[in-house]
């Protein structure tokens, strides 16, 4: 771009960002969506780096306060707002104590205190106070970046504004926003009266009214707030959860009244029966409780997996159930080509939700459950999951067997199962209309890319017209610039801001990106587990493909991913096996320029080291090992090679020890490993 358009462009920015600023605050008319107008100021602010000659007394950057953009601000968490991992039966339970206390090798006769409090059905949100003095509400957003809405949360009666004197300098309240049903009855037939937004339930009620950009609107709506936990702090008044969350209920913040301290599993069940026995008479939505490991010295040795805390566990109620009759078996295709069977039901209430449609996962189970159209069957909804038919009640031999299609719907391509897998998926890959659509929508979506104006109905027109059929023709889009203008429902601005919103995303997180692309069991965690192994997508590529040849170092440096297991390390060398994805790869990789993948870990002499432990550990499991030395950004193999910079030998190591010894790898015993940890802080 030369110096005259960039300037060009920078005064018909400043001129459209002051429109909008009017329209939205003194007209309350705003003519784009809040992701329109800050792809808009983000433009502003990349021409502003770039030329930095060209900044405008008008311009928008400088107008301090005057561009709360409508949107809400993004916050990165001081420390990332984890989520649960659920048990549905006692056994689940047991085997989380199990796990826990393999976890951190403690003698059986060693009793685990686990405290239980009510799982909250609402938002959870963060509250920071510095100084004593609330500074900072954000919600969960993806758990490692939320939106602000410290305005808003100011306004809730249950939120102290302030902490009490000796109160540690920064600390953070977490905990539940909510609405009581009676509120959210209440605020629904007002809803009603006045034409605006029906909510489906008290969680949505209470998440659109913390969301708001007016705070005026949040006071006006009547939300709670139950205190669970805390986030960054800068000291702890306690050592148990129990005893920190009596100093946080001191503090003036609401807790549950059914927290509760057990230090055995009977009494811990006794007390889920008994709140699951009152759920329908409490005045808010619960789904389960929530049990924690006491100790907090054990919470910190216990750590996270992905994005769970290994010391929580949400126990979930058991699903709803009601009865109605198929009337209809259709089958989806999604993204990756699986072929699903969708059960069309006559409408039903379960669980206050009207469920019309349920899925059938795959051909196996409609031949288990022998369910044919217009039989009668029991739906089960457990929470957000999607309802499930269960059982079939009345089975009349008159009616024909269900006949699983072997082409898909769609394209009319082969659909096929693979070897060992149950899953029937469509052959055509990115020929096929439904896997081309659902992948590009995928790949824009907010836990993905997030193209903001990029929406379904947009990717369907583009996909129509052809101008779509990958992910790097995106970034192409603007070649299509006058054309889309003259289309129907499309204007230069309205076209501008979308191209706008897309040259934002050129430098994307690779991550995300990773993700983006869809390949089978790479989730956003696993896509961030691995990009922090790897750093950059081409490195990831590099082993990837060497590992699916067989290359063991590569094999190993993958595996030693925590959470990487086979099904991640075949799916990925299956992607860059297949001709057509190294294209869509090479091509995409050629618009946008990820910038490496860094990860805040603690620094100390492993940082970047891989290690190896053999022999057995006296005071740690291997787990505890391996999340130690992750934490300290080093990387743990399972064999030593010429690659290994450290191993840590307990008693008994053998082959291993051997090996280090020849290649004059640096040996370590397990006290000199915790010396290690200990000086890393
Ligand atoms: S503890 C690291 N306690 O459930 C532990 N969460 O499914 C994080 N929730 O995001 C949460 N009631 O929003 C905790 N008593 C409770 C809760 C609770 C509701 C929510 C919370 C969390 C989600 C996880």
């Amino acid at each position: 771009m030369t110096e005259a358009e960039a300037a060009e462009e920078l005064e018909r920015l400043a001129r459209e960002i002051a429109r909008h600023n009017r329209l939205y605050h003194d007209q309350d008319a705003p003519e784009i969506t809040d992701a329109e107008y800050d792809a808009l100021v983000r433009r502003n602010a990349e021409l502003e780096r770039q030329f930095p000659r060209l900044v405008r007394e008008d311009s928008p950057s400088k107008q301090v306060g005057a561009s709360p953009s409508g949107a809400l601000a993004k916050v990165r968490h001081a420390v990332p707002m984890l989520s649960l991992d659920n048990a549905f039966s006692d056994e689940d339970v047991a085997d989380f104590l199990g796990r826990v206390r393999r976890f951190l090798n403690l003698p059986q006769d060693e009793g685990i205190a686990l405290t239980a409090e009510p799982k909250i059905d609402g938002l959870s949100c963060s509250l920071r106070y510095e100084k004593g003095r609330l500074v900072l509400a954000a919600t969960r957003g993806d758990g490692t970046t939320g939106e602000d809405v410290t305005a808003n949360a100011r306004t809730i009666a249950e939120i102290p504004q302030s902490l009490p004197p000796g109160a540690p300098d920064v600390f953070e309240v977490r905990g539940e926003v909510y609405m009581s049903k009676a509120a959210f009855a209440a605020l629904n037939a007002r809803q009603e009266e006045t034409g605006g937004k029906i909510f489906a339930n008290p969680r949505n009620a209470a998440a659109g009214s913390l969301r708001q950009k007016d705070p005026a609107v949040t006071a006006a709506r009547p939300l709670c707030f139950l205190a669970h936990g805390w986030g960054e702090v800068s000291g702890l008044p306690g050592g148990t959860q129990a005893e920190v969350v009596d100093v946080i209920r001191g503090w003036g913040f609401p807790v549950s009244d059914d927290f509760r301290r057990f230090a055995d599993m009977a009494s811990l069940l006794a007390h889920y029966r008994g709140i699951e026995a009152k759920r329908a008479d409490l005045p808010f939505d619960i789904d389960g409780v929530v049990y924690k490991v006491d100790r907090l010295d054990w919470q910190r040795r216990l750590g996270a997996i992905g994005k769970a805390p290994r010391w929580a566990l949400a126990h979930k109620f058991p699903a709803e159930r009601a009865q109605t009759t198929l009337t209809a078996i259709d089958i989806q295709v999604g993204r990756t080509g699986k072929l699903t069977p969708v059960a069309r039901l006559e409408p039903v209430t379960v669980g206050g939700v009207v469920v019309t449609n349920a899925t059938l996962h795959n051909k196996d189970e409609i031949e288990r459950l022998g369910a044919r159209v217009g039989d009668r069957v029991v739906l089960q909804r457990a929470g957000d999951v999607i309802p499930q038919i269960v059982e079939v009640l009345t089975r009349d031999e008159d009616r024909p067997p269900f006949v699983f299609p072997d082409h898909c719907p769609q394209c009319g391509s082969e659909a096929v199962a693979e070897e060992g897998e149950v899953d029937i998926r469509c052959t055509g890959g990115l020929i096929c209309p439904a896997q081309r659509f659902e992948r590009l929508r995928h790949f824009v979506s907010r836990g993905a890319l997030d193209i903001e104006g990029l929406g379904e109905k947009t990717i369907a027109e583009f996909t129509a017209l052809d101008w779509l059929k990958e992910p790097a023709d995106i970034f192409r889009l603007h070649r299509h610039r006058d054309e889309l203008i003259g289309r129907e429902g499309w204007q230069a601005k309205s076209v501008d801001a979308l191209l706008t919103a897309i040259e934002a995303k050129r430098q994307p997180d690779a991550a995300r990106l990773l993700f983006g692309l869809g390949i089978r069991h790479v989730g956003i965690v696993t896509a961030r587990d691995l990009m922090k192994c790897f750093g950059t997508l081409p490195r990831l590529r590099e082993a990837a493909v060497a590992a699916h040849a067989g290359d063991a170092d590569a094999l190993a440096e993958l595996t030693s991913v925590s959470g990487i297991g086979p099904a991640v390390v075949a799916a990925l060398g299956d992607f860059f096996h297949e001709p057509h994805n190294i294209e869509a790869w090479d091509d995409l990789l050629a618009e946008v320029q990820p910038p490496e993948y860094v990860v805040e870990t603690r620094q100390s002499p492993v940082t970047g080291k891989t290690l190896v432990f053999t022999g057995s550990l006296e005071t740690l499991s291997r787990d505890e090992a391996k999340a130690q030395a992750e934490a300290l950004g080093a990387k743990v193999a399972g064999s030593v090679s010429a690659k290994t910079d450290l191993v840590i030998a307990g008693p008994g190591a053998g082959s291993k020890l051997k090996k280090a010894a020849e290649l004059g790898v640096e040996v370590i015993d397990e006290a000199a490993w915790n010396a290690l940890v200990a000086a890393a802080g």
